[in-house]
């Protein structure tokens, strides 16, 4: 589905609409402190990072402020009062390497091999993100050496199991409560 019919699919706005305002309240940011849960996705400076699902920028500002100016951060969210909202933060912050795009996850329409490390924090499981369409999709959007980092919440159900099961990921281990996996030569 194009991003323009996903963002306002009814099933997509009413799943958002549940975390609503939670998604950044104060004591989320005690729960979970995004500096703590970034630093387990080893993201650095310098380099190019796509945050699938960033809803309201909870995790934005903080992986922009970590991969600093010479690095360049893709937000990504099919919703476009997120979009919007992340929009203004990022301006208000006067952040110029973050680049927030109304998109949906499972066609990117980024460049093959062009990102460091995919984040995906607090969006799976989620029914309009399958595992089967968007492994592939990370994969290929991925550097041959690049990562992807995995914080699931509030349940992992079954996908750390299904990450390694599509053959498309190897493991790296766990750090912060983050999954960590190398994108795998296999081909598609
Ligand atoms: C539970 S929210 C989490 C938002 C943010 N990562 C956080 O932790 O605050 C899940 C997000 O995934 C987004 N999402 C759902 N399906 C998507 C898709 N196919 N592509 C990209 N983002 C998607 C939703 O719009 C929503 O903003």
């Amino acid at each position: 589905m194009d991003a323009l019919n996903l963002g306002k699919s009814r099933l997509i706005n009413m799943l958002v609409k549940l975390p609503g305002k939670n998604m950044e309240s104060r004591l989320r940011r005690w729960f979970h402190d995004p500096e703590k849960l970034l630093s387990g996705a080893n993201i650095s400076l310098g380099q190019t990072v796509l945050e699938v699902g960033c809803g309201t920028g909870f995790f934005t500002l903080t992986a922009a402020e970590i991969i600093g100016e010479t690095g360049h951060l893709i937000a990504l969210d099919p919703v476009s009062g997120y979009v919007e909202r992340v929009e203004e933060k990022v301006r208000q912050a006067g952040l110029e390497n973050v680049e927030v795009v109304r998109r949906d996850a499972l066609a990117t329409g980024l460049e093959a091999e062009s990102v460091d490390v995919a984040l995906l924090f607090g969006v799976l499981p989620f029914p309009t993100l399958p595992l089967d369409q968007l492994l592939p999709e990370m994969h290929r959007v991925l550097k041959p050496s690049g990562t992807l980092a995995v914080w699931l919440f509030p349940v992992s159900y079954g996908v750390p199991a299904w990450i390694l099961q599509s053959g498309l990921f190897t493991d790296l281990g766990r750090q912060e409560g983050v999954f960590r996996y190398q994108r795998s030569g296999h081909p598609l």
